[in-house]
């Protein structure tokens, strides 16, 4: 299973989803070089570096696509950084990454609690495009 976490942040989702799965590969996108940094430290503090890696890039940029599909993509707390139009274009490049079952999975954390949370095969990119 192979997982790209987009923004993951020196937290990163790919803990849990190591700890969850053993099988998991994942990669995290990070654009900035101190968190990503931080977030390098963290996967060798946790002896995960050898099946987890984050690398700095902009997921705005096309040429930073990796190649290869994804078995799930998550954006958590990440969405509100890109205007709408951004997502627009964003969406259908995630959705071109995942394989046929892959799944995408975003959401939001509010200072009023959780909410927003969309999990969801990305079957359609249009379907996402009215729910955010
Ligand atoms: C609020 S944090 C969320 C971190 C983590 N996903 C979480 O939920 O704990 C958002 C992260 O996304 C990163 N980010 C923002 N825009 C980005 C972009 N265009 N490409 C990659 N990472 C981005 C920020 O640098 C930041 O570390």
């Amino acid at each position: 299973m192979r997982i790209l976490d987009i923004g993951c942040g020196n937290r990163t989702y790919l803990r849990v989803a190591a700890e969850a799965n053993p099988q998991v590969n994942g990669l995290g996108f990070e654009v900035n070089e101190k968190v990503a940094q931080e977030t390098k430290q963290n996967l060798e503090e946790w002896g995960m570096n050898d099946k987890m890696r984050v690398i700095v890039r902009d997921i705005q940029n096309p040429s930073a696509d990796p190649g290869g599909e994804f078995d799930l993509i998550g954006l958590y707390n990440v969405i509100y950084y890109f205007e709408v139009e951004e997502r627009l274009l964003l969406f259908p490049r995630l959705r071109s990454m995942l394989s046929d079952c892959g799944l995408f999975g975003s959401h939001n954390e509010c200072a009023v609690g959780r909410e927003g949370f969309i999990l969801g095969k990305l079957e359609s990119s249009d379907k996402f495009h009215g729910g955010l």
